[in-house]
């Protein structure tokens, strides 16, 4: 048997199974510097179970970190907390190869795995709060519906004090460390925010009830397990009141200002703006699009007070980069957000009108008019666009108190 890649123990009777993607660079537009991890598990009870698996390319280092342990024909059960490819890309080659006695999922997971597998494996449901009997001990499981797809579930050993919890308290994160602990706590901090704010933050409301339903159920937590990059077992709490914060999305004195520029009028207007904003006491995020992938500006958002947007206008519309993250924003629901739209044009300006109505989809409130200007502005126009960005901030200020 080969042992290029041997499984992690990580508890008692848990060892990690998982593969490491140090290549990837790109999540389904998710940008991924660092690469990821799909982290996959075996508990060595009388029945051997295995949750999760990793994605399709990621077989083998997979099958031989888990023969490492144990025959994978010795797998009893399989668990199936998230049905998202890079965790099912394994499922139906494990099953055949296994024959597991049961695979168990989330009433929503059984359906989804039937969409992705039509006809194959059988799924067995679990319910919220039932637990799964693994001989000499249990699994319980919880449903964390749309955290972040509606088949969520999160597993709990208490035997070993691990919590299994899919995407929630991941982060995109390749390393040879399996642990907290073992990592630097500033890239730790910031790839975790940046997985909260690119994958959670639309379901802050459901991050909220979480966390309170953790704060009931008191499980006593050595591990937290999730399924990309390191586990925590240092910093369980901080993580999770993490959480609980990033989910409140209250806003702090900072503006973030995606915008893009033909000539360089627009770039000299935001530059003008952000002077002001410093004035009125906000700091700023400059954020040309033809440099910054989406995640980055997703990232920005978590914790900003402003979104203020700046374009010219082509051929009648803003200009495609910014149509680009627009979309992207819109769809992660960012809160507790004022805006503002700026903008150099030549003759129509359609660009000004088309980002203050992607601001009101987004439900942004507009707090002042347009600073707009038609070709190049001189230094009064720039003297003008400093006080509107100062504007900008002592509505903030007014706002946040
Ligand atoms: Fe890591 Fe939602 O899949």
């Amino acid at each position: 048997m080969p042992k290029h890649f041997q499984a992690v123990k990580v508890s008692e009777h848990v060892y990690w199974v998982g593969a490491v993607d140090w290549v990837s660079r790109d999540f389904h537009g998710y940008s991924t510097p660092r690469g990821t991890t799909y982290n996959a598990f075996l508990v060595m009870a009388d029945k051997v179970t295995l949750i999760d698996s990793v994605k399709a390319p990621f077989r083998e280092e997979f099958l031989t970190r888990v023969a490492s342990v144990i025959d994978p024909v010795d797998i009893d059960l399989i668990v199936s907390n998230h049905s998202e490819m890079d965790h099912t890309g394994c499922l139906l080659d494990v099953a055949d190869m296994v024959e597991p006695s049961r695979i168990v999922a989330s009433p929503m997971g059984q359906k989804t795995i039937a969409a992705q597998f039509p006809g194959r494996p059988e799924v067995d449901v679990v319910k919220d709060g039932e637990s799964l009997d693994l001989g000499n001990m249990e699994l319980r499981f919880f449903e964390t519906r749309m955290l972040h797809w509606p088949d969520s579930m999160f597993s709990y050993l208490a035997d070993d004090r691990v919590l299994f919890s899919q995407d929630a308290f991941g982060m995109h994160y390749a390393t040879c460390e399996r642990f907290d602990d073992q990592l630097d706590p500033f890239v730790l901090d910031y790839e975790a925010g940046k997985y909260f704010a690119n994958i959670l933050m639309p379901y802050s409301p459901m991050v909220t009830k979480l966390a309170g339903r953790l704060g009931e159920l008191d499980l006593a937590l050595d591990l937290v397990a999730p399924d990309h990059g390191p586990l925590w077992r240092k910093d369980i709490t901080g993580i999770v009141e993490k959480y609980a914060r990033w989910a409140k999305q209250e806003p702090t004195m900072k503006a973030v200002i995606p915008f893009d520029t033909m000539w360089g009028s627009t770039e000299k207007l935001a530059r003008s703006i952000a002077e002001g904003l410093h004035d009125g006491g906000a700091c700023s995020r400059l954020l040309p699009m033809s440099g910054t992938d989406r995640a980055t500006v997703a990232t920005e958002i978590l914790g900003a007070g402003a979104l203020v947007l700046g374009s010219p206008t082509i051929n009648n519309q803003m200009f495609p980069r910014m149509a680009d993250i627009l979309a992207y924003l819109k769809g992660l629901k960012p809160r507790n957000l004022i805006g503002g739209v700026f903008g150099s044009y030549g003759w129509s300006g359609e660009a000004i009108g088309q980002l203050t109505d992607a601001l009101g989809e987004m439900q942004i409130e507009v707090v002042t008019e347009p600073m707009k200007h038609t070709f190049v502005p001189d230094g009064a126009v720039l003297e003008q666009a400093r006080e509107w960005g100062r504007g900008i901030a002592e509505e903030m200020g007014r706002r946040i108190g």
